[in-house]
């Protein structure tokens, strides 16, 4: 079998690929806005695995298939075999000799990997439980667009430790930026789990406060992420402090941009006058999506 490229977490791309990604993101995205057709991918077509509930995602790759000239097939775990204990590796030699390309959201990444490790087509990360790479490829295409490069600038990580957390390090690593984490405590950095090669990216607060100070962007998600419903009135408890308010904005700057990968809960991780004030880029995140997404498909197909 050739060599396929996935991407399953941020650093299967080298930082050239990403770079050549965020080239291609900006004349995808003019020509969408300038209503110019482009269908690389025509007769091309996307299965989207879905195992949990997804707007953007969904949405974003759906569009993204269509406007490229293909097709995005949905399927999830409800109303397919998927939910009803057929081998994740049998799922995958059958559904990647019937498309180009495959997108999943699950749980744990072993599922992935191991629905990458038996496909025939490029598999991408739609989110896990340990990393969203998509997401923070939008992200990060949303700051170059505001502000210019990210190498050496800071990021601070207010809240769980999570799947998008994680993808934020990883990319880090990558792109050679920092991280400033505060998490409650029980709530830390596994570096393992985050797939780091070192620590030297990021530095843990424990006053959210002072992971805020002097920021370029001040980030955060939601403290009860998909699959860790079970935790949600002990989180409610354990993350009050870990709130991203005005006093927090200050902090950080007046330049500072606030992000979410939504969606969001008002009153817990983000007030309602910070996601929907003058530091927020949240919609031109969301929006992004679609453009990079769009780039990824591209190369990851075609190569
Ligand atoms: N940010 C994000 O992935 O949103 P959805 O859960 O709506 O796909
Ligand atoms: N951390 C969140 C992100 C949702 C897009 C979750 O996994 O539920």
């Amino acid at each position: 079998m050739n060599k396929i490229k996935h991407f399953l977490q941020f650093n299967d791309l080298e930082r050239g690929e990403i770079e050549l990604l965020f080239d291609r993101t900006k004349w995808i995205k003019d020509q969408y806005k300038s209503y110019k057709k482009y269908w690389p991918l025509e007769d091309r077509t996307l299965v989207m695995i879905f195992e949990k509930a997804s707007t953007r995602t969904r949405l974003s790759f759906e569009a993204g298939m269509h406007q490229l000239g293909g097709a995005g097939i949905y399927l999830n775990t409800r109303d397919s075999q998927l939910g009803r204990g057929e081998p994740v590796e049998d799922a995958a030699q059958v559904i990647s000799r019937m498309c180009d390309a495959v997108m999943i959201r699950t749980f744990e990444q072993d599922i992935i990997d191991r629905f990458a490790k038996n496909s025939r087509v490029p598999v991408i990360n739609g989110l896990t439980n340990e990393y969203h790479p998509c997401q923070i490829l939008a992200d990060i295409y949303t700051f170059i667009e505001k502000k210019g490069p990210i190498q050496g600038k800071t990021v601070a990580w207010i809240g769980d430790s999570n799947n998008v957390c994680n993808t934020w390090l990883q990319a880090a690593e990558l792109l050679d930026f920092n991280v400033h984490v505060s998490t409650p405590k029980g709530y830390e950095i596994e570096v393992e789990r985050a797939g780091l090669h070192n620590d030297k990216h990021f530095e843990e607060f424990e006053d959210p406060m002072d992971a805020a100070k002097g920021a370029d962007i001040v980030t955060t998600d939601v403290w009860t992420s998909m699959g860790f419903e079970s935790e949600k009135n002990e989180r409610i408890k354990d993350f009050t402090d870990w709130q991203v308010d005005s006093d927090m904005m200050k902090i950080a700057g007046k330049d500072a941009l606030f992000m979410h990968c939504l969606p969001a809960h008002r009153g817990e991780e983000v007030t309602a006058d910070v996601i929907d004030g003058s530091h927020s880029v949240v919609w031109e995140e969301a929006e992004n999506r679609l453009h990079v997404q769009k780039a990824l498909l591209e190369y990851l197909i075609l190569g």
